[in-house]
């Protein structure tokens, strides 16, 4: 067990016994990256996310009424509420495991009262999706603690559902899906259409994957997310009226996309060109990923963050700066924006000995620029969700 793992499972320890006893299980669900293939996932494209080695963590135990107790460790803040009055949270975080149960009830599983405490070393609201960690950490545990028999894809789905109708926001499936099927040293080729996925090798041998964190999260993010979806589902709408075999991007060709242009308003156009390139992108970033020849998928990074930011407009001053600035650095094979954007990260491939050279001139740089500071994480691929055993 490594350090990182063994203090969150003290703190959940300490945690939970002052407050209610001996838990029954202990289950950590991680954060995720996505190297390629953004905005992709509600488009019924494909995706290449990885879990990483930050994780939340979650100590669960039943109680024998119909109350459910929560603690978020990290903030010092309780919340209670009987399973008979469950209705949407003012404070934030509960609603990430409120929704579980609320998906979980409405399938009609059986459930009693529980206690939880969650911890975790994710950074927050860094777009390496702590919230879906949360969600995946909660249902994957009340599923052991119940012996629901829920299938790893079926508490995938259940835990975009809890997201979209509890907490609000029109996400797709890849967040969700990455943690819980994550697996060391390898990323997820996922095909968001027909949920077929297979682990490709990442190797990370004199390659480190740097996360470089704006530290900002510009209000529009989640309004803006969902307008995004709205735009290509305009453009889809469109273009049904030729090709009814049309039922998402996915199905669109350059073709298609090439007399979609003028016919719909600039903004959609570009919204669906930007999707039909990334699918695209995405899948020759696989072929050279298969081939080891990491230039050429970084090349395909800078491309995507280009597109992100020109034709989908999901970016920010902070982002582009961090992207342009990587691009003047020969030792940056790719970097790019990160997840849903106006904010949070980028992702950049970065050759091992340049790593700490990088970091600190793109700080520097970032603090001129913009006057805040940056926070760095060099982040592994690690393992999906699972139960932790500490006996
Ligand atoms: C957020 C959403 C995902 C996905 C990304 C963009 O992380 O939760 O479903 O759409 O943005 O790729």
């Amino acid at each position: 067990m490594s350090v990182e793992i063994k203090n969150c499972i003290a703190i959940l320890q300490t945690v939970y016994q002052s407050k209610y006893g001996t838990p029954d299980l202990f289950v950590k669900s991680p954060g995720r990256i996505n190297l390629i293939g953004e905005h992709t996932d509600y488009n019924l494209g494909f995706v290449l996310p990885a879990a990483i080695d930050k994780a939340i963590y979650i100590a669960i135990g039943k109680r024998s009424d119909r109350e459910i107790h929560l603690t978020a460790a990290d903030l010092n803040e309780s919340f209670s509420v009987s399973m008979n009055e469950m209705e949407k949270s003012k404070m934030d975080w509960p609603n990430y495991l409120l929704g579980i149960v609320d998906q979980l009830v409405k399938s009609g599983a059986k459930l009693s009262g529980f206690n939880a405490v969650i911890t975790g070393d994710v950074p927050l609201g860094a777009g390496l999706s702590s919230s879906a960690a949360v969600e995946c950490a909660t249902v994957f545990a009340l599923n052991e603690l119940f012996v629901l028999g829920l299938s790893k894809l079926e508490m995938v789905k259940l835990a975009q559902k809890a997201e979209n109708h509890f907490v609000g926001l029109q996400c797709g499936i890849m967040d969700m899906f990455a943690s819980m099927f994550g697996k060391a040293d390898a990323v997820i080729q996922l095909d968001c259409r027909s949920l077929e996925y297979h682990y490709s090798p990442f190797n990370q041998e004199g390659i480190r994957i740097v996360l470089l964190d704006t530290c900002v999260k510009h209000s529009l993010a989640s309004s803006e997310y969902n307008v995004r979806r709205k735009e290509c589902e305009a453009g889809v709408a469109f273009l049904q009226k030729s090709y009814p075999e049309v039922a998402s991007l996915r199905d669109v060709s350059f073709e298609m996309l090439r007399e979609l242009e003028g016919q719909v308003n600039e903004k959609v156009f570009n919204r669906c060109k930007f999707i039909v390139e990334e699918i695209k992108r995405l899948q020759d970033a696989c072929l050279n990923l298969a081939q080891n020849d990491l230039i050429s998928f970084g090349k395909k990074m800078y491309e995507t963050h280009e597109g992100l930011s020109k034709l989908y407009e999901v970016s920010c001053h902070e982002l582009d700066f961090l992207a342009d600035h990587a691009k003047l650095n020969e030792q940056v094979l790719g970097a790019r924006m990160m997840g849903g954007g106006f904010g949070g990260c980028t992702i950049n491939l970065v050759k091992e000995s340049a790593v700490p050279d990088f970091i600190a001139q793109s700080e520097i740089a970032f603090q001129k620029v913009f006057n805040n500071n940056l926070k760095s994480y060099i982040v592994s691929i690690g393992d999906g969700t699972s139960v932790i055993s500490i006996a």
